[in-house]
């Protein structure tokens, strides 16, 4: 099923396809995706029949962005476990596909711990695999009311710092119903305000190297008949000095235990342009994007991708025959090195707040963030 890329009305969805589905079609169960690296150009749906599958899809970014993530490895392991496949390789090599969003391998161990205490109690293999795949629903549907949620606190907060409306928002990476069982994150409380009439102008920032600016949130902004504009990375600072920019709001993918925010590279100098300007900088995030266990920043295992993505430039769609390493157009003599972080982190003081299901936490600190977490575990 393919769909063009246009700037349509109101919207429910961003697309035809939901992000992420389970079937059960008579071969057997599968994961189907939306394959991201496609869009815009096609809707073009990925089906998983094992978790390797599921693993290359996550790796080659086909399904991505932090709460995704957690929704596609609980359904991996439940993949695996439904089709008779060894659940705890399944689960190693799902956890480990990409490192810095913790979502990823909190989604596996939930699905996996509910698959293990099945089995220990029932001793069936089939009753586990169903107490797995239970597990995967949950995690969706939770992850869609989580959207909803922040999207109330996110647009309560801009009320609160920017008293007035007509914001003006700047945005990096994507964030929206791509990434979620819902809305998504920071693009949901935009999308609220959109919808309340109280969004000026929505600034999408392209997102070197694999675009998920421009090929995805602009995509979503679109056929949400979003006031929208892109620009390119290095923009940003014209345009803050601009006085163009009321507040930054970004997601994330994995806040330590001390506030700091690892997302998309490209975000940290965001939030240093955001200080300078004094503008707000945003984070909206679910509860599960919090990790405790990682103590600080310097904590946070960061992605480094490969070079090609940065030497060449790939319209992901449309591979180059022939070419090298990516299969893209390169721009760069060939031989040169790149370095390529796929996030990078914020330290605390330069987050103005953090939005979650649960509440805001501002100012961001390690106790505001500890007592969040409790009072979370115990709804
Ligand atoms: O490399 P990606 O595309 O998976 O990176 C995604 C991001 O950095 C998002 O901003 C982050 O996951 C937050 S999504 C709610």
């Amino acid at each position: 099923m393919a769909d063009q890329y246009v700037q349509s009305g109101e919207d429910k969805r961003p697309s035809g396809i939901p992000a992420i589905r389970w079937d059960e079609p008579p071969e057997g169960p599968v994961l189907v995706l939306l394959d991201q690296t496609r869009l815009p150009a096609e809707e073009v749906e990925l089906v998983c029949t094992d978790a390797p599958a599921l693993v290359e899809a996550i790796r080659s970014l086909a399904v991505r962005g932090a709460p995704l993530l957690g929704i596609a490895g609980a359904y991996g392991v439940a993949l695996a476990a439904a089709r008779g496949f060894d659940v705890d390789e399944a689960a190693t090599a799902l956890a480990g596909a990409r490192p810095t969003a913790v979502n990823l391998a909190v989604g596996v161990r939930r699905a996996r711990s509910a698959y293990l205490a099945e089995l220990a109690k029932s001793g069936d293999a089939g009753r586990a695999a169903e107490a797995a795949l239970a597990a995967a629903r949950a995690l969706h549907q939770e992850d869609a009311e989580a959207s909803a949620r922040m999207a109330e606190h996110g647009m309560a907060l801009l009320e609160e710092l920017l008293p007035g409306g007509g914001h003006r928002i700047l945005t990096h990476c994507n964030t929206g119903s791509l990434v979620s069982g819902g809305e998504g994150t920071a693009f949901a409380v935009a999308l609220t305000a959109h919808r309340v009439g109280q969004l000026r102008r929505l600034w999408v920032d392209e997102t070197r190297p694999l675009l998920q600016g421009a090929r995805l949130t602009a995509y979503e902004a679109a056929r949400n008949g979003m006031a929208y504009t892109l620009l390119t990375d290095g923009a940003a600072g014209s345009l803050f000095s601009a006085g163009e920019v009321d507040a930054v709001l970004i997601g994330a993918d994995r806040i330590a235990a001390d506030g700091s925010v690892a997302n998309k590279v490209g975000s940290y100098p965001l939030a240093v342009l955001a200080r300078y300007h004094h503008v707000p900088f945003i984070v909206v995030a679910p509860v599960t994007t919090i990790d405790p266990d990682t103590p600080d920043g310097a904590s946070i295992e960061v992605e480094q991708r490969p070079g090609h993505e940065v030497t060449e430039v790939t319209a992901p769609q449309v591979p180059v025959a022939g070419a090298e390493a990516g299969g893209g157009i390169p721009v760069a003599p060939l031989g040169t090195q790149a370095y390529n972080p796929a996030f990078d982190v914020t330290p605390p003081e330069l987050v103005t707040a953090i939005v979650t299901e649960e509440g805001v936490v501002s100012p961001v600190t390690a106790e505001a963030l500890t007592e969040l977490c409790a009072r979370s575990s115990q709804v």
